[in-house]
C-alpha cells in the first residue's frame, strides 16, 4: 500500500518501463530511414512512410520519448532518494506521466500524416505545445514541492542538474512555441526571418544542451556514485561546472547559423561561447570519471559502470568536436554534411543513449524486488554490440562528412566544380551501409534490453521503499 512513509516508486517504475518501450520504437524508425537513405524505395510509395515524414518521428521519438521518460524516471527517483521525501503529490506525478505518454502518440499520429510546424526539435502542432506546456507545469511543481519538502537540509547536485533542465526546458519551449493557430492543426510562427531562425537555434541549442545534457548530468551524479561505492570525486567541481555550463549554454545557440542573414558579430559571439563552453563539460567528464578513482577494478566485470564510464568518454569526445565545429572555418566544411549526423549520434548514442540505458539497469531490478537484472551476460553482450554499433556510426559518418565536405569545395583550375553534387552522393552509398550496420547493431542491444527487462520484471511484485524513519546524510 502506497503511504506517505514510502517512496512514490510507481511513477518511476512505469516511465522506466516506457523508457525501454520507445527506445525500441525510436531507435527502429532510426534503422528504417537509414536504410531509406541506402535504399529510397525500400517502402511503398505512401507520403506518410517517407523519409521526411518518418524522420521527424525517429527525432521526436528518440529524444522526446525515449529521453524524456528516462529522465522523468532517474529525476523522479533520485529527488526522492535524495531528500528523503516522497513526491510532493501522487496525482499530479501520476498526471505527467499519463500526459507525456499522450504528447508522444500525438507526435507518432501527426508526424506521419504531415502535421508539422517545421521548426527542428519543434515540430510539434499548437495543441500539442499546450499539451506539453500543461505537463511541464505538473512535472516543475511535483519535483520542486519535492524539494521544498525534503527532510535533508542540503540539496544534492543532482538535483541541480534536474532543476536547471526543468526550468529551461519550460522556458525554451514557452518562447520557441510563441505560434498564432489558423486552424486546429495548423500555426504560424510569432517571428519572422532571421529572428524566427536566431529564436529556433537558441532553442534548438539549447535543447541538446538542457534536454540531451543537464538532465542527464544529473543521472551521471546519482548513478555513478551509486553503482562505484565511491563519493562524488569533487563537489566544487560539480558546483563549479554547473554555473559555468548553464551560463554558457544560452549564448551558444548561432553556431547553428554561420554564414547566414545571421548578422556576423553574432555568429561570432556563438563561435567564441562554444569555445569557452569546452571546459566546463569536460569539467562534468572529469568529475563522472574520477569517481571511479580506487574503483577501477570494479569496470571488469560490472557492465553498468561499463555503460556508465562509456557514456561519459563520448560525452567528452562530442562536447571537445562540438566546440571544434563551431569554429566558423571547420564549419564551412562540416555544415551540410554527414560529420553533424555523425557528431549527433556520438552524443545521442554513445552519452544520452548509454548513461539511460546504465541507469536503467540499475533501476529496473531494484523497482521490482530484485538485486539484478534476470541475465547480467546479457547486459554486458548489449554494451558490446551497441559500442560496436556506434564506432561503425559514427566514423562511417565522420569519413562520409569530411569526404563530402571536400567534394563540394574542390574547383577545377579554370573555376568549375570538379563534382556535381550526385558524385557525392555515390561516393557515401558505401558508409551508409555501414552506417546502417551500425545502427542494426545498437538497435539489436535495445531488444535484448527489452527482452531482459521483461524476464525481470514479469511476475514480480511492485516494491514499496519506506521513507527512512531519521533523515541521513546518504540517500
Ligand atoms: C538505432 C539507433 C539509431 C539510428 C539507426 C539512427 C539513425 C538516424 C538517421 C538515419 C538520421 C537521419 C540522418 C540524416 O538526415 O542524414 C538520424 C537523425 C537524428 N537522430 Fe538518430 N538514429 C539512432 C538513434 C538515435 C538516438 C538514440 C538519438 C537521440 C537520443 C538520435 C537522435 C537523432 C537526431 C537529433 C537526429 C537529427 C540530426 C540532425 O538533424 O542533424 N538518434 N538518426
Ligand atoms: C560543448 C558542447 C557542444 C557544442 C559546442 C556543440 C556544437 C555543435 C555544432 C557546431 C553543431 C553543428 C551546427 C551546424 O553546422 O549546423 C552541432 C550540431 C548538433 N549537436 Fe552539438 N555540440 C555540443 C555537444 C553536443 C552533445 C553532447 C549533443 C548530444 C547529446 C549534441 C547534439 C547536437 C545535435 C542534435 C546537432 C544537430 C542540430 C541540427 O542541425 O539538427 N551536441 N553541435
Amino acid at each position: 500500500m502506497e503511504t506517505q512513509n514510502t517512496y512514490n516508486y510507481k511513477v518511476v517504475r512505469q516511465f522506466a518501463i516506457v523508457t525501454v518501450a520507445w527506445g525500441v520504437v525510436g531507435m527502429l524508425v532510426g534503422v528504417i530511414i537509414a536504410a531509406q537513405l541506402l535504399w529510397p524505395e525500400l517502402l511503398p510509395s505512401v507520403p506518410w512512410l517517407s523519409y521526411g515524414r518518418l524522420r521527424p518521428l525517429h527525432t521526436n521519438a528518440v529524444i522526446f520519448a525515449f529521453g524524456g521518460s528516462a529522465l522523468f524516471a532517474t529525476s523522479y527517483y533520485v529527488v526522492q532518494r535524495t531528500c528523503h521525501a516522497r513526491l510532493f503529490s501522487d496525482g499530479l506525478a501520476a498526471f505527467t506521466f499519463w500526459g507525456w505518454q499522450a504528447v508522444i502518440v500525438a507526435a507518432a499520429v501527426t508526424l506521419p500524416l504531415g502535421i508539422s510546424t517545421s521548426k527542428e526539435y519543434a515540430e510539434l502542432e499548437w495543441p500539442i505545445d499546450v499539451l506539453i506546456t500543461l505537463v511541464w507545469v505538473a512535472y516543475a511543481i511535483v519535483f520542486f514541492g519535492t524539494i521544498a519538502k525534503r527532510r535533508i537540509p542540503h540539496i544534492y547536485v543532482a538535483n541541480w542538474f534536474f532543476g536547471a533542465f526543468i526550468l529551461t526546458v519550460a522556458l525554451l519551449h514557452v518562447v520557441n512555441s510563441a505560434e498564432i493557430p489558423v486552424t486546429l492543426w495548423k500555426s504560424y510562427s510569432a517571428y519572422a526571418g532571421v529572428q524566427d531562425a536566431m529564436i529556433e537555434w537558441w532553442y534548438g541549442h539549447n535543447a541538446v544542451g538542457f534536454f540531451l545534457t543537464a538532465g542527464f548530468l544529473g543521472m551521471m551524479y546519482y548513478f555513478i556514485p551509486k553503482q562505484a561505492g565511491r563519493p562524488v570525486y569533487s563537489y566544487r567541481l560539480s558546483v563549479v561546472h554547473f554555473w559555468a555550463l548553464i551560463f554558457t549554454y544560452m549564448w551558444a545557440g548561432p553556431h547553428h547559423l554561420h554564414y547566414t542573414a545571421l548578422p556576423d558579430w553574432a555568429q561570432s559571439l556563438g563561435m567564441r561561447v562554444s569555445l569557452i563552453h569546452h571546459p566546463p563539460s569536460w569539467g562534468g567528464m572529469i568529475n563522472g570519471i574520477m569517481t571511479l578513482s580506487g574503483a577501477w577494478y570494479k569496470l571488469r566485470d560490472d557492465p553498468i559502470l561499463k555503460f556508465l564510464v562509456v557514456s561519459l568518454s563520448f560525452y567528452g569526445m562530442s562536447t571537445f568536436e562540438g566546440p571544434m565545429m563551431s569554429i566558423k572555418t571547420v564549419n564551412a566544411l562540416s555544415h551540410y554534411t554527414d560529420w553533424t549526423i555523425g557528431h549527433v549520434h556520438s552524443g545521442a548514442l554513445g552519452w544520452v543513449g548509454f548513461i539511460s540505458i546504465g541507469c536503467l539497469y540499475y533501476l529496473i531490478p531494484r523497482l521490482f524486488g530484485r538485486t539484478e537484472m534476470h541475465s547480467v551476460r546479457l547486459v554486458t553482450l548489449h554494451f558490446w554490440i551497441a559500442t560496436i554499433g556506434i564506432v561503425l556510426y559514427i566514423a562511417a559518418m565522420w569519413i562520409a562528412g569530411v569526404m563530402q565536405g571536400l567534394m563540394w569545395r574542390a574547383v577545377n583550375p579554370d573555376g568549375t566544380l570538379t563534382y556535381s553534387f550526385a558524385e557525392s552522393v555515390k561516393a557515401t552509398y558505401p558508409y551508409y551501409a555501414i552506417r546502417l550496420l551500425g545502427g542494426i547493431l545498437y538497435f539489436s542491444g535495445m531488444l535484448l534490453m527489452a527482452y531482459n527487462t521483461w524476464k525481470t520484471v514479469v511476475g514480480r511484485r511492485p516494491v514499496e521503499a519506506p521513507i527512512p524513519a531519521v533523515a541521513a546524510a546518504h540517500a
